[in-house]
């Protein structure tokens, strides 16, 4: 909707997310014609930088990041939308001018505030941000993640920004929301008639979650080792892709009636006591490793990680959903730096048949793998007669490569999702309760392991993981399914 009039105000706008994606991505929707041509960009942070000197900087570090539809022509226009102010998040005096700048534009439909911030400055901007009127109803407010480090802080940072702005005024960012395939899983369990008849405990005998990563922690290790991968991927992405997998069908696309659904989702999670995750969560750290002859770092000697660290950068769960559809389905949920792929998406494996009268049926019942990345397809694993007189049958994948079926610009997450917050829709950010139920139920996971005298297992960079979370599957008579 190119019709509305946004200022765009942009906190941490010198971070690492906003000269990777986020400037990038308003690039490529202003490329695309879809903002307003009036539409501004106010970079704030801390740094002492003029507007010109800030403009340099995104010269040099973000524009390396626009991948398509560049031209200098357009990038020209793009940052004519760009101004920058130097802000401290906990000095009120130095919100003047960035009040003085949005009033100045009183014909804006809405102003957007986009926290790219560490959590701990959120309040202290709200409070500032409220003190110079920048939370009348036109006033989004975008959260990016972390939301906290456990349930108590993220209630503590809800209730702060909660006090300044309504449920309907904050987006709290999940960027795997952003992505078409995870969107799409609803097109395709509720746009089609044919899966979702078998989506249930009856047909379904486990599901599988898995986001690996191929690189380690990067320059990131101060932020990642008080982090670790149950905070940085399974509270948020792994859930929502969790969420998506098992809701029931909303009554519409509407935000509330989503959100309602993601959440009786967590709430139907069976809850984890201590033993449980002694049995069913297996915590990794990677150690050093090769890759095309190239040795890879151990965990604990990338930069700025601290010796002794037990900080996961791998994780794997067996999550049970107490409910009709679900009872006694187990869905497996990995995520970890370092593996052997790079590799987004969902299995459902299906239960064998009752009796075979094909050879070879029963050796690979069959299995649903929806591929969120690195391409975005469908693959349903059939049996297939292979040719010639013998009645004999073997695995084959329908499959439907998503880019190569449907035409059309395929935006990445964090476009989709700022056209979303500018445009005023919420139904793919997440609301507070839904979050704090997803924090509620990776608690016990925590404290089980803030107590543990065993250190986490380890697995070589560029491996599938340690090989307790093979034998996690193995006791059920399950197995991971590889990247292919
Ligand atoms: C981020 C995590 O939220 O997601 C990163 O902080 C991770 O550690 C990233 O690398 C993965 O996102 P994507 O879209 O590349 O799968």
């Amino acid at each position: 909707n190119a019709q509305t009039n946004f200022d765009l105000v942009l906190f941490g706008a010198t971070g690492d997310l906003a000269m990777r994606k986020l400037l990038p991505c308003l690039y490529q929707a202003h490329a695309a014609g879809l903002l307003h041509p009036e539409g501004r960009i106010l970079g704030v942070s801390r740094s002492e930088l003029s507007t010109e000197a800030f403009l340099q900087k995104v010269e040099s570090d973000s524009k390396i990041h626009v991948k398509t539809h560049y031209t200098d022509e357009l990038w020209q226009s793009f940052i004519k939308r760009i101004r920058y102010l130097t802000v401290d998040a906990t000095k009120a005096e130095t919100f003047k001018a960035l009040g003085e700048a949005v009033a100045a534009r009183p014909n804006t439909d809405n102003v957007v505030v986009y926290l790219s911030t560490a959590p701990k400055f959120f309040t202290p901007i709200c409070e500032n941000l409220a003190a110079i009127g920048l939370n009348s109803d036109k006033v989004r407010v975008v959260l990016e993640k972390p939301l906290g480090t456990d349930l108590q802080s993220s209630q503590e940072i809800n209730a702060a920004v909660g006090a300044f702005y309504k449920e309907e005024q904050i987006y709290r960012i999940d960027h795997y929301l952003g992505k078409e395939a995870l969107q799409n899983l609803l097109a395709l369990r509720f746009a089609n008639i044919m899966f979702e008849p078998l989506w249930n405990k009856k047909y379904i005998k486990s599901v599988q979650l898995t986001i690996a990563e191929q690189l380690g922690v990067e320059e990131r290790g101060e932020f990642y080792d008080i982090t670790g991968a149950l905070r940085d991927m399974v509270q948020n992405h792994l859930m929502q892709m969790l969420c998506m997998t098992a809701m029931e069908a909303p009554a519409s696309l509407d935000a509330d009636a989503v959100r309602d659904e993601k959440l009786k989702v967590i709430k139907s999670l069976k809850p984890l006591t201590s033993a449980d995750v002694d049995a069913d969560v297996v915590r990794g750290q990677y150690a050093a490793g090769e890759k095309d002859g190239q040795a890879l770092n151990a965990y604990l000697n990338e930069y700025q990680v601290p010796a002794g660290s037990r900080t996961e950068t791998y994780v794997a769960i067996k999550a049970e959903i107490n409910n009709e559809r679900w009872n006694g389905v187990p869905f497996y949920l990995r995520t970890g730096k370092r593996m052997a792929g790079k590799v987004a998406e969902i299995v459902l494996n299906f239960r064998d048949l009752s009796s075979h009268i094909f050879e070879g049926s029963a050796a690979a019942p069959n299995r649903l793998v929806i591929e969120l990345q690195p391409t975005e397809s469908i693959r349903l694993y059939t049996q297939v007669k292979t040719p010639g007189a013998g009645n004999h049958v073997e695995v084959a994948p329908l499959v439907l490569d998503m880019g190569k079926a449907i035409e059309g610009r395929r935006a990445e997450a964090y476009e989709r999702l700022l056209l979303d917050v500018i445009n005023g829709k919420l139904a793919l950010f997440n609301r507070r309760d839904e979050l704090e139920a997803a924090w509620e139920w990776v608690m016990p996971i925590m404290e089980n392991w803030a107590q543990a005298e065993q250190p986490p297992h380890e697995y070589a960079a560029n491996s599938w993981g340690p090989k307790a979370a093979e034998e996690l599957l193995a006791r059920n008579g399950d197995a991971w399914h590889e990247a292919q």
